[in-house]
């Protein structure tokens, strides 16, 4: 967009200037003419790009690290997303870290915290379990867990249980952003668990009914765990109900039972579900999102380029880029998970949406 107009910054260089520049330099100062323009653009300017992960190319290399270093050695065995221009702050988008984590049966991580807050989406395997603050939880594919910063956590993999591999996603890029990130490893290395297996799912994870005793006050969801099949079942019956959202399809939102309110205090998730053969006019809005086909396939068009993905795929959608979905099956729904930094955008009013106005609300492809 042009520059030259009143408002913005248009100095042009002089001998005169340089020189001056020089001097505020030697006083660690310099001129906000300089930069204001590129500080301050007219609209946002993700330094992210739209980046598209096939999981036929990262399962093998996944679960090749296996070989190559324990867990004890890694603290955690993960292959993470490194997004050609956010590869700095190690971003799969925006201010968003996402990785895949593999472990093998018998296998446990050891017990730590951080300020940064995380989740996992179960990709594929069985035996799988993850203990937040001693809440033990056993992990499914498709299921949704959140390890939200400050508790406890470790994952490991039952000895019956076969090979794992889940997506991480995590604000560590933000909260280093914030210079607010820290670090324990538990001094037991390993959390006892003493209270039922899937406690926190059972008493607070039934739709529409909320425990008549126990209070829950923390900022993030008691739920801890979001299960697949009934999360399908929630889509399925919405779908009978609604026309669903021109941008998304059918989509709900995971949230804190108790509050409405998004999971965490700084990621957000959700479940799309695309009906057979539909197609979604494009939008955009700021905030970065990370999705994860988790069924089905299609491609989605993303700042005017195509990204074909199919079950497992993980692509992201940087902020204020223009996007739209397409199932591309006439007879199977797709379903789309994906996590984003909204619970931060919206607290901080940086929330803003477009529709794409020409071509029928569909992009141009570049
Ligand atoms: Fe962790
Ligand atoms: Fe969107």
């Amino acid at each position: 967009m042009r520059e030259d107009v009143v408002g913005r910054a248009s100095v042009e260089d002089t001998p005169e200037l340089k020189a001056y520049y020089k001097d505020l330099e030697q006083f660690e100062t310099a001129a906000l003419w300089t930069v204001a323009n590129q500080i301050e653009p007219w609209e946002p300017k993700s330094a992210s790009v739209p980046v598209l992960w096939r999981y036929k190319d990262l399962r093998e290399p996944v679960l090749r690290s296996v070989e190559l270093v324990t867990p004890e050695k890694a603290g955690r065995r993960v292959i993470y997303l490194n997004n050609p221009g956010r590869r700095d702050v190690a971003a799969a988008c925006g201010w968003l870290y996402s990785g895949l984590q593999v472990m093998h049966p018998g296998e446990v991580a050891t017990s730590h915290w951080h300020s940064a807050s995380a989740l996992r989406f179960i990709m594929e395997g069985s035996g799988a379990f993850t203990v937040v603050d001693g809440h033990k939880m056993t992990l499914g594919a498709n299921d949704f867990v959140l390890t939200p910063n400050g508790t406890w956590h470790e994952h490991g993999v039952e000895a019956t249980g076969s090979p794992c591999i889940w997506q991480d996603g995590l604000d560590i890029p933000f909260v280093n952003a914030m210079e607010a990130n820290f670090f324990a490893v538990h001094p037991n290395l390993y959390q006892k668990s003493n209270t039922v297996v899937d406690d926190m799912t059972k008493t607070w994870g039934n739709a529409g009914l909320l425990p008549s005793t126990g209070e829950w006050t923390k900022k993030y969801s008691p739920m801890l765990k979001y299960e697949w099949a009934p999360t399908y079942e929630a889509l399925s019956r919405f779908a009978l109900a609604t026309d669903g959202s021109s941008y998304d399809g059918v989509m709900m939102r995971y949230v804190n039972p108790v509050t409405g309110g998004h999971v965490m205090q700084t990621i957000g998730a959700a479940m799309q579900m695309l009906r057979p053969g539909e197609q979604t006019k494009a939008h955009r809005h700021t905030g970065s999102f990370i999705y994860q086909c988790c069924k089905g396939s299609g491609y989605s068009i993303i700042g005017g380029r195509r990204f074909d993905w199919t079950e497992r795929d993980i692509f992201c959608v940087p902020s204020w880029a223009w996007h739209e979905h397409v199932n591309a099956s006439a007879t199977e729904d797709a379903c789309l998970f994906s996590f984003n930094d909204l619970p931060v955008i919206e607290s901080l009013g940086l929330y803003r949406e477009e529709a794409l106005g020409d071509n029928q609300g569909r992009q141009q492809l570049s």
